[in-house]
């Protein structure tokens, strides 16, 4: 079993991601960060909010993470890719409302909680606070999964940077600087996590749950924003899904243990670089990037989890 505190901007996949931690037996989720992202914090609240209600499960604290980044720039939203409110067509109702935990007890859940494991699937910014705010959590917290970066692969928002790093490069650089035992899962393994409208289909058939019975209409907006992108595509990339299929399942991915830096102004804003020739040296930090993953494997265990009716 792990213990994670998950960083999130849900969005589409991060609503995925917090609908399979709920349900996966190996998964204890011991608090949600809420920051802006794919859309603003306050909308992320909402919808982590209506996810964790829909799933009988609002015990779960949610954190107030941050804002904007730490550029202090208003940051940039994905309606076109998340839907408006980030749940694609779907709109929380009004009477739920995300209520805020401060940002400073997630201090208070990392003493109380033994073998942590933090999981960011969104901006680095609120990562990057809790480091700057606080003790060395890098020599309390086991490890770090982080979605994030693009390696040998065209970027999603510009030609070389993926949307979490390219939402805060002065973040994702302090994070990969300043704290250790990191594993990124970039977008040439994320790209490859396809889920189709037919794999949705037979998991609403085995269950109902009421988180899943949402799904369908959640999935058919982001496989439709996702054509647009890419003609001719069959389903869409579960990111932030597996990044945490990976961190409970870690010998189902092959990585490579190298430095990462981040490019932070200009044209290669969010551009993600390690060195990857031959004569290259693995990192001193165990800093690992996720190179290959067993698709088969992810969807198999999609299928199961998504489909078990036990929230963890
Ligand atoms: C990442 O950016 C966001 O749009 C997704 O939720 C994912 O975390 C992919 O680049
Ligand atoms: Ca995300």
């Amino acid at each position: 079993m792990k213990n994670i505190i998950l960083f999130a901007d849900p969005g589409i996949d991060d609503s995925l991601a917090i609908i399979y931690a709920l349900l996966n037996p190996k998964i204890k989720i011991l608090a949600i960060v809420s920051s802006y992202g794919n859309v603003t914090k306050e909308q992320a609240t909402d919808n982590i909010a209506y996810l964790l209600k829909l799933a009988g499960r609002t015990d779960i604290p949610i954190i107030g993470g941050t804002n904007i980044p730490s550029s202090g720039e208003t940051p940039r939203h994905y309606p076109e890719i998340h839907g408006e409110e980030g749940l694609g067509p779907i709109r929380p109702p009004e009477d739920v409302k995300g209520e805020l935990t401060n940002f400073s007890d997630l201090y208070n859940i990392i003493r109380e909680n033994q073998d942590i494991t933090v999981v960011d699937v969104g901006r680095n910014t609120s990562l990057a606070s809790l480091f700057q705010l606080g003790e060395n959590v890098s020599g309390i917290i086991k490890e770090f999964f982080l979605m994030g970066g693009a390696f040998m692969v065209p970027g999603n928002v510009t030609p070389s940077a993926e949307a979490n790093f390219y939402g805060d490069p002065i973040a994702s650089q302090l994070v990969l600087t300043n704290l250790d035992n990191i594993f990124v899962v970039p977008l040439n393994v994320t790209n490859r996590a396809i889920i189709t409208m037919e794999h949705i289909k037979m998991i609403q058939e085995m269950t109902d749950n009421p988180v899943i019975q949402i799904m369908d209409e959640v999935m058919e907006y982001y496989i439709e924003a996702y054509k647009k992108l890419i003609p001719g595509m069959s389903g869409a990339p579960l990111h932030d899904v597996l990044t945490l299929f990976l961190m409970v399942n870690p010998d189902m991915g092959r990585t490579i243990r190298r430095e990462i830096n981040i490019l932070t102004s200009n044209d290669g804003r969010g551009t993600s670089i390690a060195d990857f020739r031959v004569s290259s040296k693995p990192s001193e930090k165990n800093i690992n990037i996720f190179l290959d993953f067993n698709y088969q494997g992810f969807i198999e265990d999609f299928i199961k989890v998504m489909s078990s009716s036990e929230n963890s």
